[in-house]
């Protein structure tokens, strides 16, 4: 969505979770993924002098951000290019409701509120094409070589079946799953997490291939159950891939920790969710009452943030610690 007012012009994107099939993504395999409902807001201003950021990890003008965020520089540049502009003249404030390496799209979604607000500012149309290979450069530089299914999750109203080589669409439900997202607190990076995966594979290629293979079974049958509106194999399923995520070693002791306690307080499944090493989990109830329960069990047991959904309202409840 892109508005512009008097404040500014700007660009929004919300956040995404994995039901199934994170890692194996990256080997062209299927994986469902669905928007989570926080949200970057971008507000792009003109101003004199150097491009300047305003954000909760930097503020300062663009030559001088930190290593970890350039390739976000190099998306502002190359929007800049395409809307025929100096690299000089506006100031970008960055408003964040998405944990950072968390699992939950964070870096997708900071990239593609930017490139909204900037195309918004200059009041030049912007293609979802273009979107994609402008939001790529800064995912690159973050991840290494992602999938893709962050930047189209980040971008999409519906849940979605994505593999890189077909690309995406959308996943309508009959009926809604309620889900909690709980953060162990701990950031995980998704290129580490990606580098271990690519590791154990050439190490080990056809004992990860075939565990490939399974989750890839996993992601077909979580596809049906979510078009039959069946939550209790969504939930069965979510359980089976986390046990392969670990073998996978891409789990850790709290999220392991966080799983076990969704199971026990009464979720139909859970698993990690994103790159894992650290991030959030997400367990699938059978209602909102439930979903509260799982909520409150794992904000006693660890978890620093929970937040419980359903699919079909925008409406998120949070639970601290
Ligand atoms: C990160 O959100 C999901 C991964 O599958 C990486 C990717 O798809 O690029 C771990």
């Amino acid at each position: 969505m892109e508005v512009r007012d008097r404040q500014g012009a700007v660009g929004e994107a919300h956040g995404k979770v994995i039901l199934v099939g994170e890692h194996v993504v990256v080997y062209n395999k299927p994986a469902i993924a669905i928007p989570f409902p926080l949200s970057i807001r971008a507000i792009v201003k003109e101003h004199m002098g150097e491009i300047s950021i305003d954000s909760s990890m930097y503020v300062g003008n663009l030559g001088g951000m930190p290593s970890k965020m350039l390739g976000l520089a190099q998306t502002i540049y190359r929007c800049l290019e395409l809307c025929q502009q100096p690299k000089e003249g506006i100031h970008i404030k960055i408003e964040s409701e998405i944990p950072m390496g968390r699992g939950l799209g964070s870096s997708a979604s900071v990239a593609t509120a930017i490139v909204r607000g900037i195309y918004n500012h200059f009041q030049k149309p912007l293609l979802e094409e273009e979107l994609y290979s402008l939001v790529e450069i800064a995912e690159n530089y973050a991840h290494g070589k992602p999938s893709g299914i962050d930047m189209r999750t980040v971008t999409s109203e519906e849940p979605i079946f994505y593999q890189k080589s077909q690309g995406s669409s959308c996943l309508a439900s009959p009926k809604p799953f309620y889900m909690v997202v709980a953060d162990t607190g701990e950031i995980g990076d998704t290129k580490t997490a990606v580098a271990h995966v690519n590791e154990l594979r050439q190490q080990r290629l056809s004992m990860i291939n075939a565990i490939i293979d399974e989750i890839e079974a996993i992601v077909w049958k979580a596809k049906d159950a979510i078009l039959t509106g069946d939550s209790k194999l969504l939930g069965n399923l979510l359980l089976m891939n986390h046990e392969n995520l670990k073998k996978l070693e891409v789990s850790n002791l709290m999220l392991d920790h966080l799983v076990e306690t969704a199971m026990r307080a009464g979720a139909l499944g859970a698993k990690l969710t994103g790159g894992g090493m650290g991030g959030c989990i997400i367990a699938l109830t059978k209602d909102m009452t439930d979903a509260r329960k799982v909520g409150e069990a794992l904000i006693k047991e660890g978890a620093k943030t929970v937040w419980y959904f359903s699919t079909h309202s925008k409406e998120l409840i949070r639970i601290k610690r």
